[in-house]
């Protein structure tokens, strides 16, 4: 028996038992890359979900018990300084990780979607989930991604977190104090995330004034 926990944008999660989820992407695909990335990290102290099982596009992980920061933040339970500190705190600790693969020193581990909705908040810490765009690369591409997706919600004229999301990423940017590559950014959410070619552009245009100051 399984009991359906969640739907994101890729993958139906459900509860295994008190301690599994399976986490399945509907279009199928691959998930040995980011369970491989995600028992290195594991190995290394870094908060990501335990994996069991990985095969074919089925993940099984420890199942976590908390909100996710974005849930936090709009119930008002963690305010948005917190907020941005437990997002650049989790980049900084990940950046200092020597890389798995890369050959070049200054590469390292990059999640590349860490943004709010993949932090679980456990009573323990915070642990990042949804590895599926991790790669090896410069820490500032990850971290120029993150300012990038939450422009792209401050963007949203219709988006009730629009402001929320706006005063994040001031924050965001005002601990990681830095947006270079934020062109390699845009081509990267180009390909990955829901938004279009004039959508980005606002986005990263607002990513550059805010960094800027
Ligand atoms: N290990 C886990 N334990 C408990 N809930 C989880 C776990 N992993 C994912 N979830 C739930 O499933 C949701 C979607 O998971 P995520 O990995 O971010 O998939 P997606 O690619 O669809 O965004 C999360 O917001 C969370 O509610
Ligand atoms: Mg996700």
């Amino acid at each position: 028996m399984t009991v359906p926990l969640a739907s994101g944008r890729d993958a139906d999660v459900y509860a295994l038992d008190a301690h599994r989820v399976l986490r399945r992407y509907r279009a199928g695909g691959d998930v040995r890359p980011e369970a491989e990335v995600m028992r290195y990290l594991h190995r290394l102290g870094y908060p990501v979900p335990e994996v069991w099982r990985a095969e074919g596009s089925e993940l099984e992980l420890t199942r976590l018990s908390g909100p996710t920061l974005a849930e936090a933040l709009r119930a008002g339970e963690v305010d948005v300084r917190t907020g941005a500190d437990v997002l650049a705190d989790l980049h900084r600790r990940l950046h200092a990780l020597p890389a798995r693969l890369a050959r070049d020193p200054a590469d390292r581990v990059l999640h590349l979607d860490l943004h709010p909705q993949n932090i679980l908040l456990t009573d323990d810490a915070p642990v990042v989930i949804d590895w599926r765009n991790s790669a090896e690369g410069p820490p500032e591409l990850d971290t120029t991604t993150t300012a990038l997706i939450l422009a792209e919600a401050a963007t949203d004229a219709d988006a009730p977190l629009a402001a929320l999301a706006r005063e994040l990423l001031t924050h965001f940017l005002g601990e990681v104090k830095t947006v270079g590559l934020l062109d390699e950014a845009v081509a990267l959410r180009a390909r990955t995330g829901p938004h279009g070619p004039a959508r980005l552009a606002r986005a990263a245009a607002l990513v550059a004034r805010v960094g800027r100051r």
